[in-house]
């Protein structure tokens, strides 16, 4: 059952808990380790140091992704708000809600927002963003959700004017199956008169995209490090962190930055909660996380095969990332 708690002005609604959240990412979890390349769900990444870990890597030197969406944003949220007139604004994978400030601004300036709606995984991250939303915006209503952006599309406040924005590039972590996955439902739920605004990175010369995963300071490594600590405390596991090398790189056939920690020699990781033993090759990579990078006709294609239509393209001055403005598409009648 959904629990709702109201704080200083803030709604909070946790559909994910322990009792019915957790088991669909052991389940996901016990699959991913089962495929062909052995993987994680990306979620074990966000614990509460793991969000953290992210907020620092944002303001790296390498990471150009958040600062070429500060900069497409600063540039078009006064013609998004504009155009929109959005009374809601709902983020997806909210965490810090840093750049959706930019939105926020925006919309508060046009008079036309009423009610911010911060939706993710990692329920103390999501707490404290909403809460300093609510204080910098006391004329907004915040109404966080801690929830799974794949499966709780349908818990959003009723469609009207609501502009669902998806930042920071966190699309491209999706595997391309979920991504359609995820593009058809949300085309379900989107009205004539919603909007989806999503950031996207762009392929590009291989050695910034290789570095931005690599960065001198090594804190990208211990952010997805951390992601075996997590399934240690929760799940039992003995993952040995020394048994395993960090590897970030460009897969040119995917178009997708895969994110590995490579065993060293082969040894066997118990996970307690599974009761399964999981036995590792040599240089065998277990997979934490992909970041693929979009080109705009094949992401203009996915959008039309979900039932959505790209209405606006921006990119930042460099051509890094894009900033796409996304409608459900009128001629598929629905
Ligand atoms: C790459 S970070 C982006 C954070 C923020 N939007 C930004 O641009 O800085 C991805 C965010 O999505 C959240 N997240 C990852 N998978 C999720 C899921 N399946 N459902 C909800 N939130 C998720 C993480 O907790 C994290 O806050």
């Amino acid at each position: 059952m959904p629990r709702a708690s109201t704080e200083q002005g803030v709604r909070v609604d946790v559909l994910r808990n322990e009792a019915d959240g957790r088991p669909a990412l052991y389940e996901a979890t016990f699959r991913s380790l089962h495929a062909e390349v052995k993987g994680l769900p990306a979620v074990w990444l966000y614990d509460e140091r793991g969000s953290r870990m992210y907020e620092q890597i944002t303001r790296l030197p390498e990471y150009y992704l958040t600062r070429r969406e500060d900069e497409i944003l600063r540039a078009r949220s006064a013609e998004i708000a504009k155009r929109t007139q959005a009374r809601t604004l709902v983020e997806l994978g909210a965490g810090t809600a840093k750049n959706t400030r930019l939105l926020l601004d925006a919309l508060d300036t046009a008079g036309t927002l009423e009610r911010f709606v911060p939706l993710d995984v990692s329920e103390q991250t999501l707490r404290a963003s909403a809460q300093a939303i609510a204080a910098a915006y006391p004329r907004v209503f915040v109404h966080a959700i801690v929830g799974d952006f794949e499966r709780d599309l349908d818990a959003l406040p009723p469609p009207g004017r609501r502009l669902i924005a998806f930042l920071g590039g966190t699309i491209g972590n999706l595997y391309p199956g979920q991504r359609g996955r995820f593009l058809t439902t949300l085309a379900t739920v989107l009205a004539r008169d919603d909007a989806f605004l999503v950031g996207i990175d762009l392929v590009k010369d291989v050695a910034r995209l290789e570095a931005a995963y690599n960065d001198s300071q090594g804190v990208t490594e211990v952010f997805v490090r951390n992601a075996l600590t997590a399934l240690n405390r929760e799940l039992g596991a003995t993952f040995d962190q020394r048994r395993f090398v960090y590897e970030a790189r460009w897969d040119p056939e995917h178009e997708w930055m895969d994110i590995a920690l490579r065993t060293r020699q082969a040894h066997t990781v118990s996970i307690r909660a599974f009761e399964l033993d999981v036995a590792f090759e040599e240089c065998e990579p277990l997979r934490v996380e992909i970041s693929s990078k979009f080109r705009r006709e094949q992401f203009e294609l996915e959008a039309a095969q979900a039932g959505l239509r790209v209405e606006s393209w921006w990119t930042d001055r460099a051509g890094d990332f894009a900033g796409a403005l996304v409608l459900r598409d009128a001629s598929t009648g629905s």
